[in-house]
């Protein structure tokens, strides 16, 4: 079936993918194009109207992207986003100046005509700007929709054409009412039937990777954590057994993590499943380090080497599948291979912690990438993951960093150590999943401190490990708060934690924010 669809013309917003995302969650298929695609390419799609992103540029400014000004012949709605507001006015006639008062961050929008795009919503509403020029004088050709303080043309309506422009950005979070402007648009104006449905996105995305693949096979690195499995899965649907997973015990893994791990993809998933257990390797070469960076350098040189002794013995391996998500392709730089680089290395001066990914392997090792998921949101995944019949549990779970426990054990790293971290993990998880609390807190964690206080143990004095409990509540992992967390379940935590885990005597909580301090202790 060839779907309704919405074609997004990228003006070089940061947001594109976000619109793509928005349109995706009504139902409607979204494909994003370069800005300047044909009206003709367009015209042979099952096209039910276009929209016009935002981009950086002035419309007036040389150089600045156009689209093909057919596109307004195609019988098919258009909205204008921000600068695809400009860019169509421009071109159908109106003035853009630069605005007196530039506007950036949140307006007050008052809506004058609730006919079509602002239906269903009140007279005014809360609204997410970011734009120096504006429309100067709109003329007669135009109906105006909305207006705020120093924006008259906030909204405006060709009135002959199809055409719509929004000077904000109804895409994003910070305009609450968003996607009833959206749904307005996409059902009310575009008239889609929102034929689209997430198991479509599995299905296309399993039909491409059997294109792109051939015969060869597909090497995945599985890690336990969302992406990778998601990624796994999704590619093992498409074509079985020429997956193959290789899992890493780099030994700084989770109670219970390879158990886990080979229950769901090797005996529930049939997959191919290669566990290296290379933690004797790991655990050697980290004897007596102590410096964070060091530990994460050592982790990540160590993890290329098991998976490279493995991939190879791997006959006609040519692919191998990355769980990279469309925020970490934001994060590398546009569209820098999310193969080279890990997280925060790219972002230079913010150099704080040096991230290894199981995603961080080099380009050196010269296979092909297939990234199913490189255009979704998180939250996106996780529809996909339990679409594809992934456990709950694997589904919704916390991030788990690259270099494990090695993060949260400060100081030395010793199998004695290990085990007190690992014992008093799976206390604070059980626990805030007995709670109720789980999905409401975004990461929850326990850190072994590199100190020993006096405590009282029965009559006896001890000397033993302070454990920190971490919990964190955020959205995109780059600023969070901690979670409050109730007295009784922290109660819970501290009491098991010092009666169960031989070695603590001592448990805290940590009330700090990012920024200024980080989610991980290192
Ligand atoms: P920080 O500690 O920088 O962590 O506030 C932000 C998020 O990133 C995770 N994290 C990592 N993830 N490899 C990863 O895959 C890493 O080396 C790494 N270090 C931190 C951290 O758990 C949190 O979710």
């Amino acid at each position: 079936m060839k779907h309704e669809i919405i074609a997004i013309l990228n003006f070089g917003s940061q947001y594109s993918q976000l619109i793509a995302r928005r349109v995706r969650e009504q139902n409607v298929c979204s494909k994003i194009f370069r800005p300047d695609i044909s009206a003709k390419e367009l015209s042979h799609m099952n096209l039910k109207g276009i929209i016009l992103s935002g981009g950086p540029a002035s419309v007036y400014a040389e150089g600045a992207p156009r689209c093909d000004e057919d596109i307004f012949e195609l019988n098919v709605p258009i909205l204008g986003i921000c600068y695809g507001m400009q860019l169509g006015c421009q071109i159908l006639g109106a003035g853009i100046i630069p605005a007196g008062h530039r506007e950036y961050g949140r307006t007050d929008v008052t809506i004058k005509d609730s006919s079509d795009l602002f239906g269903n919503l009140p007279d005014s509403i809360i609204a997410w700007a970011s734009h120096g020029d504006q429309l100067e004088n709109p003329g007669r050709d135009f109906d105006i929709l909305a207006e705020t303080k120093t924006c008259p043309y906030a909204a405006v309506r060709h009135k002959r054409l199809n055409f719509y422009g929004v000077q904000f950005h109804p895409e994003v979070s910070h305009t609450p009412k968003g996607s009833t402007i959206l749904e307005n648009f996409l059902y009310g104006i575009c008239g889609c039937s929102g034929d689209w449905k997430m198991s479509d996105f599995v299905n296309e995305t399993v039909e491409s990777i059997r294109k792109k693949v051939g015969n060869a096979n597909v090497i995945c690195g599985l890690s336990g954590g969302v992406d990778s499995s998601v990624t796994a899965s999704l590619i093992h649907k498409a074509i079985g057994n020429q997956l193959i997973c290789i899992f890493v015990d780099n030994g700084l893994l989770r109670k219970n993590e390879v158990d886990n791990v080979v229950s769901t993809f090797g005996n529930h998933f049939h997959m191919d499943l290669h566990v290296l257990d290379w933690s004797k390797q790991f655990l050697k070469k980290l004897e007596g380090v102590t410096d964070p960076q060091q530990k994460r350098i050592i982790i990540g040189s160590e993890f290329i080497e098991a998976f490279k002794s493995e991939a190879k013995k791997i006959p006609n391996a040519k692919f191998l599948a990355q769980g990279t998500l469309y925020p970490d392709v934001i994060e590398s730089g546009a569209e820098a291979s999310a193969a080279s680089v890990s997280k925060d290395l790219t972002v230079g001066a913010a150099n704080i912690k040096l991230h290894h990914n199981v995603g961080g392997l080099p380009a050196e090792l010269g296979f092909d990438l297939v990234e199913p998921l490189r255009d979704l949101f998180k939250d996106e995944v996780r529809i996909v993951g339990e679409y594809l019949g992934l456990p709950e549990d694997m589904v919704w779970r916390h991030p788990f960093p690259g270099p494990g426990l090695a993060v949260r054990i400060i100081g030395d790293i010793t199998p004695e150590r290990l085990k007190i971290l690992r014992d008093a993990d799976e206390i604070v998880i059980d626990e805030i999943k007995s709670a109720g609390l789980y999905r409401k807190i975004s990461q929850a964690l326990a850190v072994l401190v590199p100190v020993s206080t006096v405590g009282v143990m029965g009559d006896e004095r001890s000397y033993e490990s302070v454990i920190a409990v971490r919990a964190v509540e955020t959205v995109d992992f780059m600023t969070a708060d901690f979670s409050r967390i109730p007295h009784d379940v922290l109660a819970i935590i501290s009491n098991r934690i010092i009666n169960e885990v031989r070695g603590v005597n001592r448990v805290v909580y940590d009330i700090s924010s990012k920024p200024p301090a980080t989610i991980e202790w290192e």
